[in-house]
């Protein structure tokens, strides 16, 4: 893995690049999870204080550091923030997830940037399944999913809300 501003770089895309964290991401993440739009259907559905997403970008580096894999860092070409993408889970089903910032939603990022981790995965799997879910009613999450190959087979209930279930026949 290539380091960058002692950031590992995971992987680049034509407009984006992925590396891990540092802890002084923390603010540009909370412009991006302090948006109560973009969190309508993450984590706990509304914005998030300092607090919290200083928590996560901490759990974040520890992800990365233990097993090699989590929520990455999504910059843009001029290396600002414009959203985390990676995985939950655990070692037997990876769980894709992505948010853009909400400035950037509309240009195509969140696919790109899915496609992009759909061959990551590939080429990590370690035996591990692809899945994700989308809460009823993220329709935008569901086409994003859909257009990185994603299959819906069936409805989940994660943390009381109604999500659709996909799998990654890979
Ligand atoms: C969902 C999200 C990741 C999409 O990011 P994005 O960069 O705008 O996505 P893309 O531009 O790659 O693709 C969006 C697709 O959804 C479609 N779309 C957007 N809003 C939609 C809506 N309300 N209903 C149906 N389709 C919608 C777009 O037309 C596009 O499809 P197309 O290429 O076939 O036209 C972004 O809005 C976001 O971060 N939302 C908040 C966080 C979130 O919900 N993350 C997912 C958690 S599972």
């Amino acid at each position: 893995m290539r380091s960058v501003d002692l950031r590992d770089v995971v992987l680049t895309t034509p407009r984006l690049t992925l590396t891990s964290w540092l802890p002084g991401d923390v603010g540009p993440l909370l412009e991006v999870h302090s948006n109560p739009e973009t969190m309508r259907f993450v984590r706990h559905g509304r914005p998030e204080s300092r607090a919290e997403t200083e928590q996560l970008v901490g759990c974040y580096i520890a992800e990365h550091a233990a097993r090699g894999w989590t929520k990455w860092r999504l910059a843009d070409a001029e290396g600002s923030v414009v959203g985390r993408a990676g995985f939950g889970g655990d070692d037997a089903v990876r769980q894709l997830a992505f948010v853009i910032r909400r400035s950037h939603t509309g240009r195509g990022l969140a696919t790109e940037i899915a496609e992009a981790l759909v061959g990551w995965h590939l080429s990590h799997a370690d035996g591990a399944q692809l899945r994700a879910i989308a809460a009823v009613g993220n329709d935008a999450s569901v086409r994003v999913l859909q257009k990185a190959g994603f299959v819906e087979d069936g409805t989940e209930d994660f943390d009381g809300i109604a999500c659709h279930s996909f799998v990654h026949p890979s």
